[in-house]
């Protein structure tokens, strides 16, 4: 069983700069170049959600794409998207038998983007246990300092974090509120873990957290 550390960061609360940056994203455009691999994925996803009536949850930063894998099981009146940048996580993953699971790989930071421009809104987001990035000057590694936030938020009204370090969720909260959207964080109690890396923090004894937002 593989045991980990809880989070240790400098960072005690909310980062000073969170508005500052929230705001700045949020007033000016992201223009960096959309590599080819993504746009590929994007071209890939389009042409499922299209062939495909059922509902999307879109499961970001899916790693191995256990989460995804255990969604499309539970739920098959859905179709799930996972998405990884690692191919390396991607293809240790058993080989997909399911019609209502995609797993992809693509850099969110241009996917969100591609969503964003072609207006696309799925049922559901979920982003389970993203990098917390935790040292102070990390902030805009982390999804909510990222300059992809507001394109992130516009992807669905029913978005969900889980993460083992609750002043990321805070953080992400506050973002949200800065653009008008209202949150709830609740402790997690779990019985069956969703992906590996829940299974890694619930088997260390840590607490888990998760935001869950319907946005406006
Ligand atoms: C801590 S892991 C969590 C994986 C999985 N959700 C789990 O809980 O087991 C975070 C994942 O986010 C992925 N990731 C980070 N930045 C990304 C990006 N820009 N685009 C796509 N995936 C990304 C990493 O490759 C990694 O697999």
């Amino acid at each position: 069983m593989s045991i980990s550390r809880s989070i240790s960061s400098a960072q005690t609360e909310i980062h000073k700069d969170l508005q500052k940056q929230v705001e700045r994203h949020l007033e000016h455009e992201f223009r960096k170049p959309i590599a080819a691999h993504t746009e590929r994925a994007y071209e890939k996803i389009m042409d499922k959600v299209s062939q495909d009536p059922r509902p999307v949850i879109f499961d970001a930063c899916c790693g191995v794409g256990e989460s995804s894998r255990q969604l499309a099981e539970n739920a098959v009146d859905k179709l799930v998207i996972g998405v990884d940048k690692s191919d390396f996580r991607l293809n240790k993953n058993y080989p997909n038998r399911k019609d209502n699971l995609l797993l992809i790989r693509a850099d969110l930071n241009d996917l969100y983007r591609l969503f964003a421009r072609d207006k696309v809104l799925f049922s559901q987001h979920k982003i389970l246990y993203p990098n917390p990035w935790p040292k102070i000057s990390h902030l805009k590694r982390r999804w909510h300092g990222s300059a992809v936030f507001p394109q992130l938020v516009a992807l669905s009204k029913d978005l969900e974090l889980r993460s083992n370090w609750l002043i990321y969720l805070q953080e992400f909260q506050a973002a949200l509120k800065i653009l008008g959207h209202e949150s709830y964080i609740k402790q997690l109690s779990i019985e069956t873990p969703l992906t590996p890396f829940e299974a890694k923090y619930h088997n260390s004894g840590q607490p888990l957290f998760q935001l869950v937002s319907q946005l406006v």
